[in-house]
């Protein structure tokens, strides 16, 4: 079959690699419809420990970890109504177990990495969603466990936090979305957001204290870093924890005095969803893909497709400008 790899220079090929055979306990194979470009496919390529190592071994170097087809195998032990269901798949829900990357013609992973969709949405739509909304909903699980009561998030416009602000809603956390323009913003609150600030706005600082303050906001969720979580530190209430969780802002650095982490008792660590506590405890990963199955037609967890690819064009599609949210589709089956 037609696959795109990695080789030892960590530069991407077309290959033609062995299909996989029967698929072993515990997994399945899946004919791959649509798989998404998404950032961490494009980082961890350049820089392997960007998220602290990579894990799990990667069957014929094939690439790619999100996508989305149609089991066509079960293996021993999994649910048996698995087989034939369309499925979005985020290869990282099981970071140590070995598989077969997403950017080919039929990938073959354990089940507990596929999220059963309804046979009536079409499969490409969540080709990129699954990793965001796991994302979101790992961190929302981590922030109460820690004891926050509320949770702040910027690039809120971003597919992570779309995908967050739409379960904290369903979850009923109190949460301000930062997005980085009034039209962003309006967007938001035309599709019932509440609390929603523009980073570019004058007043912006002031209100994220007032906001941040009355609804005890203390865990933010930082997917963008340099000047504009350097700028919000001061804002935050007491004993807030700062969860980078990516640098949309690229290389500008975050720069702080260390006074407001002391006047402040704040904190500042790292989220990765693979690294979470609920993606890493079987039993949790069950509840969260079950609770996601419920709510996984929401029209806030669908994927922004760009532009459809088919394998062979994988060096324009690597390049295809994603800065607006917009992601470069492999089309596999129509
Ligand atoms: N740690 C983890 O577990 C994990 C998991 C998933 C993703 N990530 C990381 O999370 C980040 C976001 O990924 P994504 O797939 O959600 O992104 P995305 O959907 O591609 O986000 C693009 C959108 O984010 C907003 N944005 C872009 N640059 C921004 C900036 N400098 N300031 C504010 N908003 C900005 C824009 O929205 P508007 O046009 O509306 O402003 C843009 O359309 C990436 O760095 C990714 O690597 C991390």
């Amino acid at each position: 079959m037609r696959a795109i790899c990695i080789d030892e220079s960590r530069n991407l090929q077309l290959k033609d690699v062995a299909s996989p055979s029967a698929p072993p306990q515990g997994y399945v194979t899946v004919r791959i419809s649509a798989a998404a470009i998404n950032h961490g496919d494009k980082t961890f390529l350049k820089v392997p420990d960007a998220a602290g190592g990579a894990r799990g071994t990667r069957r014929e170097g094939v690439w790619g970890s999100s996508g989305a087809g149609t089991v066509t195998q079960v293996g021993d032990d999994v649910p048996a109504r698995y087989l034939g269901r369309k499925v979005a798949i985020y290869r990282s829900l099981q970071p140590d177990c070995p598989f077969l990357g997403l950017w080919c013609e039929t990938a073959q992973l354990p089940y507990l990495a596929c999220l059963p969709l309804p046979d009536h949405v079409e499969a490409r739509d969540y080709s990129g969603s699954l990793v965001n909304v796991v994302t979101a909903y790992s961190f929302l699980e981590q922030a109460e466990a820690e004891g926050h009561r509320g949770i702040v998030v910027t690039a809120g416009g971003s597919a992570t936090g779309r995908a967050m602000a739409a379960l904290a809603r369903r979850r009923g956390t109190p949460t301000v979305i930062i997005v980085r323009s009034a039209a962003s913003k309006a967007e938001m609150l035309r599709n019932g957001m509440p609390h929603v600030l523009a980073s570019d706005d004058s007043d912006f600082i002031h209100e994220l204290e007032h906001s941040a303050r009355d609804l005890g906001t203390t865990a933010v969720f930082d997917g963008v870093g340099g000047t504009l979580i350097s700028q919000m530190l001061g804002a935050l209430p007491p004993r807030s924890s700062i969860f980078f969780y990516g640098f949309l802002s690229g290389a500008e650095k975050v720069t702080f005095h260390s006074s407001v982490f002391m006047m402040k008792g704040a904190t500042m660590k790292r989220f990765s969803n693979f690294d979470s506590p609920t993606v890493r405890d079987e039993k949790r990963l069950v509840n969260m893909m079950a609770d996601l199955e419920g709510c996984i037609e929401d029209p806030w967890f669908r994927t922004h497709v760009g532009q459809d690819f088919d394998l062979s064009e994988f060096q324009a599609a690597m390049k295809y400008d994603a800065t607006s949210g917009r992601r470069a589709i492999f089309v596999l089956t129509k």
